[in-house]
C-alpha cells in the first residue's frame, strides 16, 4: 500500500500541477525573459502563496495570497493548483503621447488554477506576467453570482525587512495624497499609499503599485507584522470594500524591481499591463503647454468668486489668450469663471453651477478671440466633492464647453478623505474615500463621456494612477501629490527635497500636473519662514523635463514671465510630449536627472534633445555623459544652471545661460546649488 501512494505522488510531481494533492504541494515559477526576476507559486499546505527573487536572492518572501466575502466563503485556504497554463509575448506599441512613442511589452506569462481541494472546483485563475522591469499578477475570480469582498488578503512579505529603507506617504487620512514624503526604516512604515518605494540591504530597489484600477477600490498597504504589508481596500461607506457583480478580475498588483534607483523610472510596466486604446482615433487629444487665470489666487492677488479680485473676467482672459498665442502655449485655464464659488468654496459643493458663467465672464467672447489669436481655452469643473450635484449638470457641461471649442477640462474633487458626498438610491446623503470603489468608478465615468465630447481630462485630487492613459488617451494627467499651490499656502510648502521624491514614488504612477515654473519666489519674502518655492530658478526650469506630464503648466503671472524673458524662453522652448525618456543617473529623495528626445509634431521637429537635473537641499556636482545622443551629430546645448552665487534660501534667481556645441562623446559636468536644478536644450545643428 506504501508503495503504490508514494508512486501516485511522484506521479502527480512529475505532471506537474495537474493532480497535486494536499500532502504534495505544487510549486510553479516563471522568470523574466532576462532570467533575473522570478516569481514562484506554491499551494503548500493548501494555502496558496507566492514569492518573488531577483538575481537569486529574496525580495519578497512567501506571503498569502486570496480573498474574505461577506456572508460566503473565503478564498484563502483548502486550494490547490489544479493547471497551469504557460504564454510569453514580446511586442512593440505605440502610444498617441507620452514620454515615449514606442513601448515594448516582453515578457513571461504563468496562469494557475486554483481549485477547491476537496470539490476539485476551480475557484480563481492567478495570471502572472514576469518583465524584466518587474511583476504584475491578478486574480480573475470565476464565482457567477456578486460577492462582496470585506478584505484582499494578497501580501507583501518584504525580505530583509529589519535593513530596508522605505518613502512614503500615509494612506486614509485627512487628506487624499496631499502629503510630504516621509524616509524611515522599512518597519516605520505604518499604512500607506502606493506606488510605496523601498530599498533593501543589497540596495536592490523595489516599488509595489498597482496597474488597471478598474470597478475595483485602491489597494493600500498595511503593515501587520514587522516587513509583512497586507493589502488593505479602502472601503465604502458601508465597510464592504468592493462590491462585485459575478466574474471579476482584480488590477494587477504589481512590484517593479531594479538594481539601481532609476530602473524604477525606466520601467514601462504600469502601462505594458494595461489594456490597449479604446477610444480609437485620438487624433483630438492635444498634448501642450499652458497658462492659467490661476496662481493669482492661489497667492490672494485674485479670487475664484465675484467682486473687485475677480481673476475670471473676460479681459483678463482675452489678455492671456493673447499672450498664450503669442509666446507659443496652447491655452489658457480658467478657474472661477462659474457661479458658486462665492463664500467658502470649499464647502460648497451643493451650489456650483457647471454651465452658468459669473456676468463678467463672456464664454463666446472669449471662444471668438481664442480662435482668432490662435490658443484655446481650457475649462474648469470643481466639485469640492458633491460628485451627485456634479453629475446632474456633466452632460450640459461638456456639451457647453465642446461648443466654445474647448478640448481641456481640469476638473476637481476638493473635499477631506472621506468626505465625497454622493446621495443614494434612496436619497440618502453617502460619504465615500477618493480612493474607493465608488470613486474609482466615477473619475473613469466622467473620463468616458468627456471622451464623447472630444474633451480630456485633467484631474486633481483624483484617484492615483494606475496606467489608464493607455486605455483612455483623454486622460491627459492628473495631480495625486502635493504640488505647487502648497508653496503658495501649505504648511509646510514643499521642502527642497519633495520633487526629488515625486521622481521616485508618485511619478511611477504616471504623469502629474505638478505646474511648475514660479519665477517670482519673493512674494512673501525670501527664506525658509515663509510660503514661496523652496527651490533654485534653474530648478523650476529643470521640473518640466523631470516631472513628466502630456499637458505643462506656465504656473506663474505673465508680468513674472516677461521679468525674466531669458528664463522663460526655456519654457517656451520645452516640449510636453516626448520620442523617448532616459532616467540617467539619481538617488531617491536625493537627486535625478532625466535626458528627454522630442517627438514630432507641430512646431517640433523631432530632433532635439532635452535634459533636466535637479537636486535636494545639497549642492552637487554631477558629471552626465553624453552618450544617448546621436552619434555623430553636433548640437548646440543651450545650459541654464545655477549661478556661482545661487542658493536657495536667499538668492534663488542666479541664474547662469550660456551655449557650447557637444556631441556624444563629450561628459558635461552640472554643478547644481542646494535645491538647485540644471536645464538644458541639446538643440539639433
Ligand atoms: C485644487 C486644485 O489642485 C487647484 O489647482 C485648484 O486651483 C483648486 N482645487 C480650486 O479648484
Ligand atoms: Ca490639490
Amino acid at each position: 500500500m506504501r508503495l503504490v501512494f508514494s508512486a501516485t505522488g511522484i506521479a502527480a510531481t512529475l505532471v506537474a500541477g495537474l493532480f497535486t494533492s494536499a500532502t504534495h504541494a505544487a510549486t510553479h515559477s516563471v522568470s523574466s525573459p532576462d532570467g533575473k526576476l522570478t516569481f514562484q507559486i506554491s499551494d503548500d499546505h493548501s494555502q496558496p502563496s507566492y514569492q518573488v527573487t531577483f538575481n537569486n536572492k529574496a525580495v519578497i518572501n512567501p506571503s498569502r495570497l486570496g480573498f474574505d466575502f461577506a456572508r460566503a466563503p473565503s478564498l484563502r485556504d483548502g486550494l490547490t493548483i489544479s493547471s497551469t497554463q504557460r504564454n510569453s509575448a514580446d511586442e512593440r506599441w505605440q502610444q498617441p503621447w507620452g514620454e515615449a512613442r514606442e513601448i515594448r511589452d516582453h515578457h513571461n506569462e504563468l496562469v494557475v488554477t486554483l481549485a477547491d481541494s476537496q470539490s476539485k472546483q476551480a475557484q480563481y485563475q492567478l495570471r502572472v506576467r514576469v518583465f524584466d522591469d518587474g511583476i504584475g499578477f491578478r486574480y480573475e475570480v470565476a464565482h457567477d453570482s456578486a460577492r462582496y469582498i470585506t478584505r484582499e488578503l494578497t501580501e507583501f512579505a518584504v525580505a530583509d525587512s529589519d535593513k530596508a529603507t522605505a518613502w512614503w506617504i500615509p494612506a486614509r487620512g485627512w487628506n487624499r495624497y496631499e502629503y510630504t514624503y516621509k524616509t524611515t526604516p522599512l518597519h516605520d512604515a505604518a499604512h500607506v499609499h502606493t506606488p510605496f518605494t523601498l530599498k533593501n540591504k543589497d540596495g536592490v530597489h523595489v516599488s509595489i503599485h498597482e496597474a488597471a484600477l478598474v470597478d475595483y477600490a485602491a489597494m493600500t498597504l498595511n503593515q501587520r507584522r514587522p516587513g509583512t504589508f497586507i493589502s488593505d481596500l479602502t472601503p465604502w461607506s458601508d465597510g464592504i470594500a468592493v462590491k462585485t457583480n459575478g466574474q471579476f478580475n482584480t488590477p494587477w498588483r504589481t512590484i517593479q524591481v531594479g538594481a539601481q534607483a532609476t530602473d524604477l523610472l525606466n520601467s514601462r510596466l504600469i502601462l505594458n499591463l494595461n489594456e490597449p486604446n479604446k477610444l480609437g482615433d485620438v487624433s483630438w487629444v492635444e498634448p501642450g503647454k499652458y497658462l492659467g487665470i490661476w496662481w493669482g489666487m492661489h497667492i490672494g492677488k485674485n479670487t475664484w468668486g465675484s467682486g473687485e479680485k475677480h481673476g475670471a473676467t473676460t479681459e483678463r482672459t482675452k489678455e492671456y489668450l493673447s499672450f498664450a498665442a503669442e509666446h507659443g502655449f496652447d491655452g489658457v485655464l480658467v478657474e472661477g469663471w462659474n457661479t458658486g464659488w462665492d463664500g467658502d468654496w470649499f464647502y460648497n459643493g451643493d451650489v456650483f453651477s457647471f454651465t452658468e458663467a459669473y456676468p463678467d465672464f463672456d464664454l463666446d467672447a472669449i471662444a471668438k478671440h481664442g480662435e482668432q489669436v490662435g490658443a484655446r481655452l481650457i475649462g474648469h469643473h470643481e466639485t469640492s466633492g458633491n460628485v451627485s450635484n456634479y453629475r446632474d449638470q456633466v452632460a450640459d457641461a461638456f456639451a457647453l464647453y465642446e461648443k466654445a471649442g474647448v478640448r481641456q477640462v481640469k476638473t476637481g474633487y476638493v473635499a477631506d478623505g472621506g468626505n465625497i458626498k454622493r446621495i443614494d438610491e434612496r436619497g440618502h446623503a453617502r460619504f465615500e474615500w477618493h480612493d474607493g470603489q465608488f470613486m474609482v468608478n466615477e473619475y473613469l465615468d466622467n473620463v468616458k463621456l468627456a471622451a464623447k465630447h472630444k474633451i480630456s481630462i485633467n484631474t486633481h485630487e483624483p484617484i492615483k494612477d494606475t496606467g489608464l492613459r493607455r486605455t483612455y488617451p483623454n486622460w491627459l494627467t492628473r495631480e495625486g501629490a502635493r504640488g505647487q499651490e502648497f508653496n503658495a499656502w501649505g504648511t509646510p510648502p514643499n521642502p527642497p527635497e519633495h520633487t526629488t521624491m515625486l521622481a521616485y514614488t508618485r511619478m511611477l504612477s504616471g504623469p502629474m500636473d505638478f505646474t511648475p515654473g514660479i519665477f517670482d519666489m519673493s512674494f512673501n519674502g525670501l527664506g525658509d519662514k515663509t510660503n514661496r518655492p523652496q527651490t533654485t530658478l534653474a530648478k523650476q526650469l529643470a521640473l518640466y523635463v523631470v516631472l513628466y506630464s502630456p499637458v505643462q503648466m506656465a504656473a506663474d503671472l505673465p508680468e513674472n514671465y516677461l521679468a525674466r524673458a531669458d528664463a522663460f524662453q526655456f519654457i517656451k522652448d520645452v516640449p510636453a510630449d516626448w520620442e523617448q525618456s532616459i532616467a540617467l543617473t539619481g538617488e531617491v529623495g536625493d537627486y535625478v536627472v532625466f535626458a528627454r528626445k522630442e517627438r514630432k509634431r507641430g512646431k517640433y521637429s523631432g530632433k532635439d534633445w532635452y535634459l533636466g537635473a535637479i537636486t535636494d537641499e545639497q549642492a552637487r556636482s554631477i558629471d552626465v555623459k553624453l552618450d544617448f545622443l546621436e552619434p555623430g551629430q553636433r548640437f548646440e546645448a543651450q545650459i541654464y544652471q545655477d549661478g556661482p552665487k545661487a542658493e536657495w534660501k536667499h538668492n534663488p534667481y542666479d541664474l547662469s545661460i550660456q551655449k557650447q556645441i557637444v556631441t556624444a562623446q563629450d561628459t558635461l559636468t552640472l554643478k547644481l546649488a542646494t535645491s538647485g536644478g540644471t536645464a538644458i536644450r541639446f538643440k539639433a545643428l
